[in-house]
């Protein structure tokens, strides 16, 4: 009844319509699904993942991927007992043999780990999340949601340098309460915004959030906190944002607003922000490779706000290690295709927990419809997710199953301190 019976992967399409993998796994108690994301601002260092190359689909195809699914992982795994989670993962790394999943994929392998997950808690007879609780020994927590709701960088077709401005509703008593309430604070952004910058303005970009044309790095918060107050919760709500800061960093300075700011200038920048919003959570300050700018914002403002590392670390353990020695972060965002396995993320995840480090479980702006990362959330009781804005199938796909889980598990829902810098 354990063993995996079949694997077979094939070609699907994520929502910006490129191609990418999807594994189903058969064992006796049923079928597996599993499909892997993708991202369009990722780091350097992380685990790769494998493209055909060529005229189709710009040389985004996954036939390949696909390929060592079913010629070569399916083999590995076939007839293993689908509840043994680390060594199928360590199967799969070890077939793979390079440090980066260059010559399999990650994204093959990803497919085969995440379907082998949910085969693993079918045959418990367990919901994901409470199987990935115990994977991990963490309690189940219900996170709070950070709505992605104006988008800009590498995501949206206007002229903001910052990626992402996300609302954070932490002071409500329930994931539903918090999740409701920042759906009407979408809406209410919505009329604000088509009102004062007409209708093109309520464009979405990749991840669902608005994409106005607006220039300065301030204007989106400015008008999230307007959308916020008049539906009454400034009290309830918090602001994050995605710098992604790589994405504009050329020549060892920062290209913003038409300027060009060393590390003193950009630190200034944070720090009068944080005077004057409330923000709860910086990510990517810095490019991926600027580490003393990182060590430098979290001496200056580590106390005080989450400063959270994406591109810096990638979801690897080495990296997170290093980061945690460094002091150049304290708090980790989790995205299981940056790593290639669960196994491998939920040790990052593990490693910046025990370091006293926030952690945050995360989609790709390029997704599927999957909503692993909603058990994956709960199940390691991190507190915060990111699935963009409420709007679009593949970010709502997370948001909706978080409603799910609420009712069926009874998880608290963490609120307020799960940004608290430790
Ligand atoms: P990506 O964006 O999926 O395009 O990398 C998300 C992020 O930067 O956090
Ligand atoms: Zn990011």
């Amino acid at each position: 009844m354990y063993e995996i019976k079949a694997v077979g992967a094939r070609q699907i399409f994520d929502s910006r319509g490129n191609p990418t993998v999807e594994c189903v796994i058969k064992t006796g108690f049923g079928r597996f699904k599993a499909s892997v994301p993708s991202g369009a601002s990722t780091g350097t260092r992380e685990a790769v993942e494998l493209r055909d190359g060529g005229k189709e689909f710009n040389g985004l195809g996954v036939s390949r991927a696909v390929q060592n699914v079913n010629e070569i992982l399916s083999v590995v795994v076939k007839g293993r007992d689908c509840r043994r989670q680390k060594e199928i993962d360590s199967l799969l790394v070890k077939e793979d043999g390079t440090p980066n999943k260059s010559k399999l994929g990650a994204n093959a392998l990803l497919s085969v780990s995440l379907a082998a997950a949910k085969a693993g808690a079918a045959a418990e007879n367990m919901e994901l999340y409470d199987y990935i609780s115990e994977l991990s020994s963490r309690n189940p927590l219900m996170p709070v949601p950070a709505l992605n709701i104006i988008n800009g960088g590498k995501h949206a077709g206007n002229s903001l340098d910052f990626q992402e401005y996300q609302v954070l509703p932490v002071g409500f008593k329930s994931f539903k309460e918090a999740f409701s309430a920042g759906v009407e604070v979408f809406h209410q952004l919505k009329k604000n915004l088509e009102k004062n910058y007409g209708r093109s303005a309520i464009n979405v970009g990749d991840e669902g959030g608005f994409a106005p044309q607006l220039r300065k790095v301030e204007e989106p918060i400015d008008e999230i906190l307007k959308a916020v107050e008049s539906v009454g919760y400034a009290k309830e709500m918090v602001i994050g944002l995605d710098v992604a800061a790589s994405s504009f960093f050329m020549g060892g300075k920062y290209l913003i607003e038409k300027k060009s700011l060393g590390i003193v200038s950009m630190l200034e920048e944070y720090e009068t922000l944080l005077k004057y919003y409330p923000i709860a959570s910086i990510e990517d300050p810095f490019a991926e490779s600027d580490y003393h700018a990182w060590e430098e914002i979290v001496k200056k403002l580590g106390k005080r706000v989450q400063i959270l590392a994406d591109d810096l670390t990638v979801s690897q353990e080495a990296l997170v290690a290093e980061a945690i020695r460094r002091n150049r972060a304290n708090a980790l965002l989790l995205k299981v295709n940056q790593v290639g396995t669960l196994t491998e993320a939920l040790e990052s995840a593990a490693l910046a927990h025990n370091s006293n480090w926030n952690v945050q479980v995360s989609h790709r702006s390029g997704e599927t419809n999957g909503t692993f990362i909603a058990d994956l959330a709960v199940g390691i009781g991190c507190g915060q997710i990111k699935s963009g804005a409420p709007c679009r199938g593949e970010r709502l796909a997370k948001y909706n199953r978080l409603l799910e889980i609420e009712e069926s598990s009874g998880a608290l829902f963490a609120g307020r301190k799960a940004f608290k810098p430790k």
